[in-house]
């Protein structure tokens, strides 16, 4: 099956950053993936902005550069490439000064589609859309897209809300969560959504408790600053894994709408309730002999006292109709054995067994795979083949999306490339908005100042490893068990 193409309208996407980390590995990448999908008009330009002084040239080698660090070698010949750095251009501008914006007043189009994407700190949001105003540069359509992380509490959250709110209403406002741009999240809402057998046994009666795992590889060395700042909490969960729940969790919208899709996400993290400390288990990697002489977290974080988390594992809890009584499990961490993300729909018992535990029994897991391999699994008993009386097996129901949709893993668009052009679309479905931020928030902020009043620290867990021994006994106690993390 041939993804369908749907040509968006002549655009100037502005990079500010645009020669940072973020534009090199993804943006730059993305958008010319999207060239080559055949989706970028004839006359749409990208234009880099940062400070260093570079022209048009600088900024193509640059993005050349980028384009075959991270794009496939068959993908990307020369005269392709030629083509799509035609649309690119670059402007020096300094965020916190006046110098570079009246050149960018100058070369930005009114009469197309104006998107300006701030790729840099996010205390430079403020200046940025004051500059982009005073100048005249952003039309009443302009759209802006703003990177996490957005706030490192409510507080901060809603100062950089009230600070965009000066120059840009909610509707041009797209606040990146990239997890909301991988294929798999969004077939969560179509295979929800789209088909009537899941829905019926969607709540606490049928559905025993749902594991969400955002499991890595990679550890924090090269970002250890920036990281212990945060710590698994704050980088991971307060966002990308709670949009995951929001998706399972969320009430069916009343049409697929950015605002009626917010607006049942936002009541999913309403609902949550506060998180007890023995429902959290924090961790952080060792180093050392088993870790191959690799480096501890700490020093990694060139703290030796730190107390950051970069592993987190939760019981969660919604008060609702739908799921009281069904706990949402929920872990992520560096260092870990595989790099593999799921969400698993564990499913409760038959409500009388004819069949005994000698029989093989299982219950019904719908298992979401968000990387790699991308795809579902439905695991269904069946009656294990041949003579010799009823015994059960477990076979899967397996849906890998790259078979199924006839395409090689990598031409599934990388979740930048989709949500970028959802700006360009103007469509925020995908985009959070600035009270489901402030939601999100909420409900961290006293579960973190909870363990710094109480001093805890992390438990130590090998690299390569599924975590903390104690993360174990979050579900053990329960009566349940983790899925194995493996690719
Ligand atoms: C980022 C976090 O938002 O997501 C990183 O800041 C994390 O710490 C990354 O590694 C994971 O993204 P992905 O797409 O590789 O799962």
């Amino acid at each position: 099956m041939v993804s369908r193409v749907i040509p968006v309208d002549p655009f100037d996407l502005v990079i500010f950053g645009g020669t940072g980390d973020l534009a090199r590995r993804k943006i730059l990448p993305g958008l010319y993936r999207r060239f080559l999908a055949g989706q970028m008009p004839d006359d749409a330009r990208i234009i880099g902005a940062a400070r260093g002084e570079m022209d048009d040239e600088g900024f193509r080698a640059l993005v050349a550069d980028a384009v075959s660090e991270f794009i496939a070698e068959g993908k990307r010949d020369g005269e392709t490439l030629a083509r799509f750095l035609g649309h690119v251009h670059y402007v020096a501008v300094d965020a916190k000064g006046e110098a570079g914006w009246t050149d960018l007043a100058r070369i930005v189009r009114k009469d197309v589609v104006q998107a300006f994407y701030f790729s840099v700190a996010p205390a430079l949001f403020g200046d940025l859309a004051e500059r982009l105003h005073r100048h005249g540069i952003a039309g009443p359509e302009a759209r802006i897209v703003v990177e996490k992380p957005f706030g490192r509490d409510l507080e901060s959250a809603k100062a950089l809300n009230a600070t965009l709110a000066e120059h840009f209403s909610e509707g041009q406002i797209y606040r990146i969560d990239h997890y909301l741009g991988k294929e798999t999240v969004q077939n969560l809402m179509a295979v929800r959504f789209a088909n009537i057998l899941f829905e019926p046994l969607w709540n606490a009666r049928h559905v025993d408790h749902v594991q969400i795992t955002v499991a890595e590889t990679v550890g924090v060395g090269g970002r250890g600053a920036y990281y212990d700042r945060s710590g698994a909490m704050r980088d991971m969960v307060q966002n990308h894994l709670m949009q995951l729940l929001c998706l399972i969790a969320m009430e069916p919208p009343y049409r697929f709408d950015p605002d009626a899709v917010r607006d049942e996400k936002l009541k999913v993290i309403r609902a949550l309730q506060e998180v007890r400390p023995d429902d959290i288990v924090r961790g952080q990697y060792r180093g050392g002999p088993k870790a191959g002489g690799a480096p501890s977290y700490v020093e990694d974080a060139e703290d030796p006292a730190s107390r950051t988390e970069s592993y987190i594992a939760m019981k969660v809890q919604i008060a609702n109709w739908r799921w009281k009584g069904t706990p949402f499990y929920l872990r992520t961490g560096k260092k870990l054995r595989a790099r593999a993300s799921e969400i698993a729909v564990v499913f409760k018992e038959v409500p009388h067994s004819i069949f005994g535990e000698e029989e093989g029994w299982r219950e019904n897991v719908l298992s979401i795979r968000l990387q790699p391999n991308e795809g579902m699994t439905l695991s269904v008993m069946i009656k294990e083949p041949g003579p010799g009386g009823m015994r059960l097996t477990e076979v899967p129901l397996d849906m890998s999306f790259a078979e199924a949709l006839g395409e090689d893993g990598t031409d599934i668009p990388d979740a930048y490339e989709r949500l970028i052009m959802d700006v360009i679309r103007g469509n925020q479905t995908l985009f959070m908005r600035g009270d489901e931020v402030e939601a999100a928030w909420a409900w961290t902020d006293p579960i973190i100042a909870g363990w710094e009043a109480r001093g805890d620290r992390p438990k130590g867990y090998d690299p390569g490893s599924s975590g903390p021994e104690d993360a174990l006994m979050l579900v053990h106690r329960d009566g349940r068990r983790w899925r194995e993390i493996r690719e």
